[in-house]
């Protein structure tokens, strides 16, 4: 992928109006920016298609503005034009791996699809952590993501007692094989290389210990000959002091933000970066 990409994780924060007004701070600087960029915000699940909605009215607005007479298109022609021309994209959180059923409180990748998402993030730590999701469930869902025709953002990353052992590369080569499906035809992947550490914490690897990760990353992926596409991100405590460094890491494609995306003036400046 030769874009950055750089994505908001908001986790379990923000509200309708709290959403709303990030969004109209966001987008009103958006113009300012280059444009081989792939902004993606993740958001709680309630708040998606309230925000796919006003992010296609913006879009709208845009294009009228831009092309005056778009009357005669129809509907689908409109939408699938806006789609096209987005400047920010959304993902999910999580996904079910399995298409619906009696899964009480859970989202399935096509409801995803169904609210604008093309991303979903999947294994993130927390979710390893505290809702002990395993590496085969975690491989079913990113089965479910590509049957839905989502991108999966594929969270990994070592904890502190395997950096200090220096067991990251082992730990970190068996999650990629033990969560991605073996035969799995897949044309466009996200890794994201986040240490346990790093998350929320402040602490970053240094800029030789991720290039050496995303090195490493790009081999083991590389060889896997039904992976067409893929990116490397880093996330762990990313902000706008040092976004620009890391973004400039050999085979670094871009950042997953968590803290730092939650204000609209931070997450702008990361971009910027
Ligand atoms: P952080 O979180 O930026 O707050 O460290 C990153 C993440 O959890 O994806």
């Amino acid at each position: 992928m030769t874009k950055k990409i750089i994505i908001a994780n908001w986790k379990m924060n923000n509200s309708f109006d709290e959403a709303e007004i990030w969004l109209h701070n966001f987008s009103k600087k958006l113009p300012g920016i280059k444009e081989n960029l792939e902004i993606v915000l993740c958001p709680s699940f309630i708040l998606l298609d309230y925000l796919d909605g006003l992010l296609m009215d913006e879009e709208l607005q845009r294009l009228q503005k831009l092309h005056g007479n778009i009357d005669e298109l129809s509907e689908d022609e409109l939408e699938k034009k806006i789609f096209n021309v987005r400047q920010i994209h959304l993902g999910g959180q999580d996904c079910h791996a399995e298409k619906n059923g009696a899964f009480t409180g859970d989202v399935s990748a096509i409801m995803l699809k169904d609210c604008g998402c093309e991303y979903v993030i999947l294994g993130h730590c927390e979710r390893r952590q505290y809702l002990n999701e395993s590496d085969q469930l975690i491989a079913g869902k990113v089965s479910a993501a590509i049957d839905a025709n989502l991108t999966p953002i594929l969270c990994i990353g070592e904890s502190k007692e395997l950096r200090q052992n220096n067991s990251c590369l082992d730990f970190i080569g068996k999650q990629i094989e033990n969560n991605i499906p073996v035969n799995l035809e897949i044309d466009n992947l996200i890794i994201a290389y986040e240490p346990v550490w790093s998350i929320g914490t402040g602490l970053v690897p240094t800029i030789k210990e991720i290039e050496e990760i995303a090195k490493f990353i790009k081999s083991k992926i590389s060889a896997n000959k039904n992976i067409k596409n893929f990116a490397i991100l880093y996330g762990g405590s990313v902000k706008k002091e040092n976004s620009a460094e890391i973004l400039a890491i050999n085979n670094i494609d871009g950042l997953l933000v968590g803290g730092a995306s939650l204000k609209a003036d931070e997450f702008f400046e990361i971009v910027k970066a």
